[in-house]
């Protein structure tokens, strides 16, 4: 197939992009370079595609950009593209997750309309979408209210991708990815700041006491659920795509030091506004539907975690 891979310079998307290229796919990549942490990064991440020949790679703003040309032949769109981050999604900054993330969304949904459109589209969801759910794991009926504003638009988004499948047959999924992590980990995440400062980086803030905990997800695990979910039996619904490995961040701090050999210097703050106390998935739709299994528990993606850091150190 041909795919279109938006958010391509990101964490999950230049993950994506490999997979589909290591599986034989044509690949069209698309990024806008958004500010949140260096280009340079996102080059670095994008370096392996790029090396590839059925790879082809656009700087374009979904906000703003001519989307036909980017849909034209594409057999899938996987949607990863997005302005990332729980914490930093109040006030002013709002408006950057409202226009990446809804309105963005919203356009390359209606360019899909039509009978010359993708045959299916896999939308990057949150299990932010549940704010703190009062039963886990939560399953795809579980209710959904989000704690943060980033998990509202990312909501919003997920509702529009099914109403356009609704009104406009436009073949969609959504994957909802619990807190991803491995190799190129954005930097304002856990892992990726825990295991720098355990390996001589500066000191990093632990949000809380440490015991909220999470449904970790290896990133090579999203893109085995991205590829299955662009030919599976699934179009219109929702599924929760999690690691099976959860643990709170006072245990993840003590396996990143034992990994790393050193221990995780941190300093303590205040719990986070928009941060969920805890996340644990029932992902057997997404086995049964999608073939889901996870591969890689904590301990082993922790280690390839950190052997990435120490080779990039
Ligand atoms: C992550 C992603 O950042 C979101 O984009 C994604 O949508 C979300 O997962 C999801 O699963 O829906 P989060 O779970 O907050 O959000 O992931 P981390 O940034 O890795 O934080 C995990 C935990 O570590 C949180 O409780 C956070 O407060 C804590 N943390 C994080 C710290 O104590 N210190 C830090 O420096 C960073």
């Amino acid at each position: 197939m041909k795919a279109l891979v938006t958010g391509a310079a990101g964490f999950v998307g230049s993950h994506l992009c490999e997979g589909l290229l290591a599986e034989g796919h044509e690949v069209r990549g698309v990024d806008c370079f958004l500010p949140y942490y260096p280009r340079s990064t996102k080059e670095a991440n994008l370096a392996g595609a790029r090396g590839h020949s059925s790879f082809e790679f656009h700087e374009a703003d979904l906000v703003t950009a001519d989307l036909a040309p980017l849909l034209d032949g594409i057999d899938c769109v996987f949607h990863q593209a997005a302005q990332a981050g729980v914490r930093t999604s109040w006030g002013e900054d709002f408006r950057i997750y409202s226009d990446n993330n809804v309105y963005a969304t919203q356009r390359l949904l209606e360019a899909c309309k039509g009978s010359g459109g993708p045959g299916r589209f896999v939308y990057a969801s949150s299990s932010s979408v549940y704010g703190d759910s009062e039963d886990l794991p939560v399953s795809e009926f579980s209710p959904t209210r989000p704690v943060s504003p980033y998990g509202v638009t990312k909501l919003a988004a997920e509702h529009l991708a099914w109403l356009y499948w609704k009104n406009y047959e436009v073949p969609t999924v959504s994957l909802r990815y619990f807190t991803v992590y491995g190799p190129r980990q954005r930097p304002d995440m856990a892992f990726h700041r825990f295991i720098s400062a355990a390996l001589g980086g500066d000191t990093v803030s632990l949000y809380g006491d440490g015991s909220q905990s999470r449904d970790f997800t290896f990133v090579a695990d999203i893109v085995a659920a991205n590829i299955a979910a662009a030919t599976a039996d699934a179009v219109g619904r929702s599924f929760n795509i999690g690691g099976g490995t959860r643990a709170t961040v006072n245990e993840v701090l003590e396996t990143v030091g034992r990994i790393v050999g050193n221990p995780v210097p941190v300093t303590r703050h205040d719990v986070q506004k928009g941060d969920v106390r805890h996340t644990a998935a029932d992902t057997s739709a997404a086995r049964s539907a999608l073939g889901f299994a996870p591969a890689v528990g904590l301990e082993e993606g922790l280690s390839r975690h950190a052997n990435s850091l120490k080779d990039s150190a």
